[in-house]
């Protein structure tokens, strides 16, 4: 299943939350919620990142995903924890096996030509460019994009507050992922105003998008 989620102001954006411990899932929810951002990918890149998504997919009127998923075990399991959506990384033929039996909407990773058309070739026409920034960013896209018209972005990695909008300028651009709207700092310093604050000002940077 390609990835389907309606993306629209306030949905233009994948907030990426890489849970630094399971305790930040709820006031990190109500932040996202509170700011007028309702949408959280939760990366799998800790021991207990599955038990924060637990805990975040519980958090009412929150859609959640699983993010920095590589196996297909991974996906089951990020399943089984309430992920309503799955972002990868890459795409190997397992993951899009596991992500059509568990009939979850999949974002795969990719960043060359061969990557694109290897994803292609399995059916997704949504993909998420990845790692935008350090990959040679809007540029390097724009050039990608010319050669495949048929295909929906996501850029993610590197993107900030700056450079956003641009991305989404592109239309082939349908939405972008990020961290940057849930600034470490202030959460490790349990500032959860502030970090509401950050997520309402990037939902207004949205609504500003054409
Ligand atoms: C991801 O996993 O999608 C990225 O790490 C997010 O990138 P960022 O933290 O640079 O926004």
């Amino acid at each position: 299943m390609t990835f389907p989620l309606s993306f629209r102001p306030g949905f233009q954006i994948v907030p990426v939350c890489n849970l630094t411990t399971p305790e930040e899932a709820s006031p990190l929810g109500g932040a996202l919620l509170a700011g007028g951002i309702p949408v959280a990918e939760v990366t799998l890149r800790s021991p207990d990142a599955l038990v924060g998504l637990k805990r975040l997919a519980g958090v009412d009127g929150l859609t959640v995903g699983a993010g920095t998923v590589r196996t297909a075990v991974q996906l089951r399991r990020a399943v089984d924890a309430g992920a309503s959506f799955v972002v990868s990384p890459l795409l190997t033929e397992g993951l899009a096996l596991a992500a059509r039996d568990a009939g979850v909407p999949f974002l795969p990773g990719a960043v060359t030509a061969r990557e694109i058309q290897l994803a292609v070739d399995a059916g997704f026409t949504t993909i998420k460019f990845f790692p935008a920034e350090p990959s040679g960013g809007l540029r390097v896209l724009r050039a990608l994009c010319e050669v495949f018209p048929e295909v929906r972005f996501v850029p993610t990695g590197g993107i900030s507050a700056a450079t956003v909008l641009d991305y989404l300028a592109h239309p082939q651009v349908v939405a972008v992922g990020g961290s940057w709207m849930l600034p470490q700092g202030l959460r490790a310093a349990g500032d959860w105003a502030g970090v509401t604050a950050e997520v309402a000002a990037c939902a207004r940077l949205m609504a500003s998008s054409p």
